[in-house]
């Protein structure tokens, strides 16, 4: 199975900036109609704008993901201006940043909010498109975060990324045999704006530089969007990512040693 971009009708969340951005431009380069969405309305349209030097129709709507009314205006948009909708990608996160024992619970159910049931709320909404064509697919960009357990200081993040990938694995099973391809994007660092999405509480952690190489969000874009075309699920920005699976796989005790022995 895989999936052609050209003449898709694409909806991207959290597009008005980094990896959003980046992928919005990468499915219009490919000849996709991009509608694309952001909390901030105006980064959405200047995004649209852009997408218009690739010669494809794209549109923009604001839209919060932690608003299932947001998320239906978008879907009865991208049907009245474009027909259809192929390609959801649902891709935006936050971060509480700081010990375990000084998150307080409202920054954990915000952070649970925006990040994981935003995916629920867009499934709800635009399943039931791609299933009864039976043909479409969904990008859920989680992090390698979701994969591996390193934000110890950040575990609202770490939960909700690794609960996206545990969706987006199921989800695979339910809708491939239904003509619809699921990818999920485990990006290590990249250089976008994400700094803005966090929110930090009590004695800040020593600072440490990156665990993986940090890529820049074209790359990204352009990885999601050969990802999509060629029907793959796990998009890693950092193959070191990969051997590090592989480690935690074989023992997870001494891989956690391994990790706090590091970390020292
Ligand atoms: N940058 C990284 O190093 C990195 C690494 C791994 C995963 N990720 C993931 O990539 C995704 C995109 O992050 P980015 O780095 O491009 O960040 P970014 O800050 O550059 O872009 C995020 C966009 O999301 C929008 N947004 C914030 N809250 C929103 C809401 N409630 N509804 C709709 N839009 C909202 C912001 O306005 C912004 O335009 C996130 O899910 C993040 O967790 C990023």
């Amino acid at each position: 199975m895989s999936f052609e971009l050209h003449g898709a009708v694409a909806v991207v969340t959290g597009a008005g900036s980094g990896i959003g951005r980046a992928s919005a431009r990468a499915f219009a380069r490919r000849g996709a109609r991009v509608v694309v969405t952001d909390l901030d309305g105006a980064r959405a349209q200047a995004v649209a704008d852009e997408l218009g030097e690739f010669g494809a129709a794209s549109i923009s709507a604001a839209c919060d993901v932690t608003d299932l009314d947001d998320l239906q205006f978008v879907r009865d948009l991208a049907l009245e201006r474009f027909g259809r909708v192929d390609l959801v990608m649902n891709n935006v996160g936050i971060l509480a940043v700081g010990p375990a024992e000084d998150i307080p619970l409202e920054a954990w159910q915000r952070v649970i909010d925006v990040n994981l049931l935003s995916v629920v709320r867009s499934n709800l909404v635009f399943l039931p498109l791609l299933l009864e064509q039976g043909a479409g697919h969904v990008v859920n960009t989680a992090s390698t975060a979701g994969l591996l357990p390193y934000g110890f200081d950040r575990l609202p993040y770490t939960a909700t990324k690794h609960a996206v990938v545990g969706l987006s694995e199921a989800l695979a099973l339910y809708l491939r045999p239904r003509g619809v391809g699921v990818s999920c994007l485990c990006p290590a660092g990249v250089a976008t704006n994400i700094v803005e999405q966090m929110t930090f509480y009590g004695k800040p952690a020593p600072p440490k530089g990156p665990r993986f190489p940090v890529v820049d969000a074209e790359s990204v874009g352009e990885l999601v969007a050969d990802g999509v075309s060629e029907n793959r699920f796990l998009l890693l920005t950092a193959q070191e990512a990969a051997d590090e699976l592989r480690e935690l796989g074989a023992d997870v005790d001494m891989y956690l040693s391994r990790l706090i022995k590091d970390t020292r």
